[in-house]
């Protein structure tokens, strides 16, 4: 394996820590004791990993991570898949994974608008359900989902991307139906559940402006009506130049300022060509897939190697500086192979956004965030 020492001075840090980083070996070492003094360190996984089915993920979350969410197990579509039936199977089996093996376990995600089937908010009769009615099913959703797994799993996504690009509302059903109090009735039946579980709004995008002064207004109403809100997580699929400095540490000190805590949920970094600009992760987005949108199919450049090895320690450098602020950071995969970026926003790309390879090895990204932990202890 190529270390990241052979990176010759293309990188976007300072001169300082990059001399600091050449001048380190990594020798073995695993990403939650390095991270052990700085913030939980966690990662997505799927069924085939925490069964054992995909043995070596399996071992690789077991070395790395102190902290695990379920990728899709516990979203409405695949836990509550029809009005009156719940499927555990999967979900089961994370929250045993995480458990066995002693780690932060987070639900994701109890109340969105996505991957989940739009029948939940119609009655029998195909009409739309009433505020009251729509109510009630939320309550229902929560309570049973949340109440299976209380005192087991320790934090919930409770909303997850309820604000749109300029701050107001996203006009769901979820909003439609319930009213623009639908993320204050989330949390206070999640409160309610499982009173000792942390309980987080999730978005991507917040480091923008718009969207982080209305997440900080979304906080302080909650706060005003005494309803228990723990962290704000900001999703992180982030790019080779996007967020910049200045915003994502806007966007940290102002939710910390709230005494909250800040959570990176669902890192990630795309190196791949985007087709239109668009800094945001919303899953329904969806591009035609051209040749020259997928230029690494048969293997990544080392050039581009190291500068995904740059923006991860640029970013964990960056993320350290805030440790006290922030209670956790985790990376939306295992490897590169089954990430999700390989299918959107594009079907059928190969992509390359993770700490570990297609073969289950760790990349130099890996080497750069281990040393960047270390040299910022
Ligand atoms: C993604 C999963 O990674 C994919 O497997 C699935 O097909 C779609 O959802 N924001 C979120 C995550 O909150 O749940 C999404 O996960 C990625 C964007």
């Amino acid at each position: 394996m190529k270390l990241y020492s052979n990176i010759k001075g293309k990188c976007a840090l300072s001169a300082i820590l990059v001399a600091a980083i050449f001048n380190l070996s990594i020798g073995q070492s695993f990403l939650k004791d390095e991270f052990k003094s700085h913030f939980l360190i966690g990662t997505a996984v799927n069924t085939a990993t925490v069964t054992g089915q995909d043995a070596k993920a399996t071992k690789i979350v077991k070395e790395h991570f102190n902290s695990i969410t379920a990728e899709n197990d516990m979203k409405w579509i695949h836990i509550h898949p029809e009005l009156n039936t719940y499927n555990f199977k999967q979900a089961d089996q994370f929250v045993e994974f995480g458990l066995k093996n002693n780690m932060f376990i987070i639900g994701h995600a109890l109340i969105w608008h996505h991957q989940m089937d739009n029948k939940a908010f119609f009655d029998n009769d195909k009409k739309l359900l009433s505020r009251d009615a729509m109510l009630t099913r939320m309550r229902d959703h929560i309570f049973t989902v949340m109440g299976r797994y209380k005192g087991k799993v320790h934090g919930w996504d409770v909303v997850n991307e309820a604000l749109a690009d300029d701050g107001s509302l996203k006009k769901t059903k979820w909003l439609e139906t319930i009213g623009d109090d639908f993320i204050c009735k989330a949390f206070e039946y999640a409160q309610e559940a499982d009173p000792n579980a942390e309980l987080y709004y999730n978005d991507y995008s917040l480091e923008f402006p718009a969207k982080r002064d209305a997440v900080v207004r979304l906080v302080k109403k909650l706060q005003a009506k005494k309803i228990r809100i723990d962290a704000v997580g900001i999703q992180g699929h982030w790019g080779l130049d996007f967020p910049n400095k200045e915003e994502l540490d806007a966007f940290i000190d102002s939710i910390a300022a709230l005494g909250v805590k800040v959570m990176i949920t669902e890192m990630d970094v795309d190196l791949l060509p985007r087709s239109f600009e668009y800094m945001g992760a919303d899953i329904s987005v969806n591009a035609e897939l051209q040749k020259e949108l997928n230029p690494f199919v048969s293997g990544l450049p080392d050039s581009m190697q190291y500068k995904l090895a740059d923006r991860y320690a640029e970013l964990f450098s960056q993320l350290i500086t805030h440790k006290e602020k922030i209670s956790r950071v985790t990376i939306w995969g295992v490897y590169d192979k089954i990430s999700w970026l390989n299918y959107w926003p594009i079907q059928g790309r190969t992509n390359y956004p993770l700490l570990f390879d297609r073969n289950y090895q760790p990349k130099p990204a890996f080497d750069a965030v281990i040393k960047t932990a270390r040299i910022k202890k």
